[in-house]
């Protein structure tokens, strides 16, 4: 399963790719807000650390727009992946760009027949949200399930990555479904190399090691 990081911040990105664990970067206007920087730059930015799929975000609510944007997003590296909502006219525009050549990550996806809309408009990417259905008591994971189900029907091709990711739980189940791609915060990101018995494990060694007689 490949790994994503759900972030605009630049330092994070760095970080993560550094590790060698870092597929790819999704972002969104929430998560540039943050960053507090002008978007395009830091798509840029972020496409000259990461060389897999970097997703960025449409704001229009119209196919038209969405195409215009998504078109001028894909100028900026040829790994930008345009995303675009889970609408009427979202798979209007992700039709119109997958045709192009450009590839569409549709997401903010809620249910299986948005995400069996999603392949059929071509999509590369479609993006269940799953820890906004848990916020609602909606297990996002059972959505991931029946998504790999119908993909596996049908033979899509459309990846499924997970997103709104917020613990290691949701990553390791993603990973049991078999989806495509998990995309996680940094902090849950830096979670997962982490066992605090493998701590307990260095230390206990190191103390060891300190007692080996050692040749001068
Ligand atoms: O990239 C979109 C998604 O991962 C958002 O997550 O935490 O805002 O629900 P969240």
């Amino acid at each position: 399963m490949q790994i994503f990081i759900d972030s605009a911040d630049v330092s994070e990105i760095k970080r993560a790719a550094e590790t060698g664990n870092c597929d790819g970067v999704t972002t969104n206007p929430s998560l540039i807000m943050k960053a507090g920087r002008d978007y395009n730059e830091t798509l840029k930015e972020i496409c000259s650390i990461v060389k897999g799929p970097v997703s960025a975000e449409t704001v229009s609510l119209d196919a038209d727009g969405m195409v215009k944007e998504g078109i001028a997003f894909s100028k900026i590296a040829k790994n930008i992946v345009v995303k675009v909502p889970m609408t009427v006219e979202g798979m209007k525009a992700c039709q119109r760009l997958t045709k192009k050549g450009i590839r569409v990550n549709v997401t903010l996806v809620f249910s299986a027949n948005q995400a069996l809309l999603a392949a059929k408009s071509g999509a590369f990417i479609v993006s269940p949200f799953v820890g906004r259905l848990d916020d609602i008591s909606q297990p996002g994971m059972e959505l991931v399930k029946d998504i790999k189900l119908i993909y596996d029907n049908y033979k899509f091709t459309t990846q499924i990555l997970v997103a709104s990711v917020r613990n290691p739980i949701h990553v390791l189940d993603a990973a049991k479904i078999g989806a495509d791609i998990a995309t996680v915060p940094y902090s849950v990101f830096e979670q997962l190399f982490k066992h605090s018995l493998t701590d307990v494990g260095i230390k206990k060694f190191l103390e060891d090691w300190e007692k080996v007689p050692k040749r001068k």
